[in-house]
């Protein structure tokens, strides 16, 4: 089997203090020590604007980046608490987590602000990892495929294909978020598949072959292996069970394996 290229994502959300931020990374620096995952697993923290500075010190000498949970569009300006892609870049974050489905549900995100943001972070360097994800209600209703391509046309409206190997895709889907009911692998996979060929629609076939597609959904130790066994998935957004420095090691190194 050729080894194959994996994106773990912790995304902390509105968790952890400064101290906290820099005793799990002092923690996982040691769980790491002294076999990381091999370099073919990219270990990413996307902890909160506070947190982010400290975070991005703590890792200088890791094998680890660094990624902020959301942006505004516009470089500067009169955007009373925004965070602008510049600011980001200025803390060291390669990655930005847009559309994320707690900012379209809680923060009016919508798919005009999403494609806005995914834009502005090519434009600045950084890699836009982007969620789309279907209700439970949509699932049952069969609308899946039809929501996944509708929020992936929004969202890359403008973009073109020579960005497209700075562009990662996370499928979330909205029911399996904190819900301990993470999709099971088929659904994951089927997910995937439908996203990558949509992407290979829109940007040819070496674009749709090259994308990562993340899945993100009460990912666990218990369940991550089984995930990442599908080709289609090439790597996990993780919440809950990122949080614990212990567990999230865990997980990278049952990444590690499965590569
Ligand atoms: P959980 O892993 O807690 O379900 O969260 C997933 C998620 O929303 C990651 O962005």
């Amino acid at each position: 089997m050729t080894p194959r290229h994996r994106l773990i994502v912790g995304n902390w959300k509105m968790h952890k203090t400064i101290p906290e931020a820099r005793d799990f990374v002092a923690r996982l620096a040691e769980l790491l020590t002294p076999a990381p995952p091999d370099s073919m697993v990219e270990i990413v923290l996307a902890p909160p604007f506070t947190a982010l500075a400290a975070v991005s010190t703590a890792i200088k000498s890791l094998p680890i980046g660094l990624s902020a949970q959301d942006m505004h569009w516009e470089d500067l300006g009169a955007f009373t608490g925004a965070v602008s892609p510049l600011m980001l870049k200025d803390l060291g974050c390669r990655y930005v987590i847009i559309g994320h489905s707690e900012r379209r549900r809680d923060f009016g995100e919508t798919d005009a602000t999403v494609n806005k943001k995914v834009a502005a972070a090519l434009r600045h360097g950084l890699r836009p990892i982007l969620c789309i994800g279907e209700t439970w209600d949509q699932r049952t209703n069969s609308q899946t495929e039809q929501v996944l391509s509708a929020q992936l046309t929004a969202a890359l409206t403008g973009i073109e294909k020579d960005q497209a190997g700075d562009v990662v895709i996370a499928y979330e889907p909205v029911w399996a978020i904190g819900s301990d009911h993470p999709a099971t692998a088929q659904q994951a996979h089927d997910a995937h598949r439908h996203i990558r060929a949509r992407v290979t629609a829109l940007w040819g076939q070496d674009a749709g072959e090259r994308l990562v597609i993340l899945y993100g959904g009460s990912v666990k130790p218990d369940n991550i292996g089984e995930l990442l066994a599908s080709r289609e998935v090439n790597g996990a957004l993780i919440g809950g069970a990122c949080l614990d420095p212990l567990q999230f090691a865990k997980m990278l190194s049952i990444a590690s394996s499965t590569t």
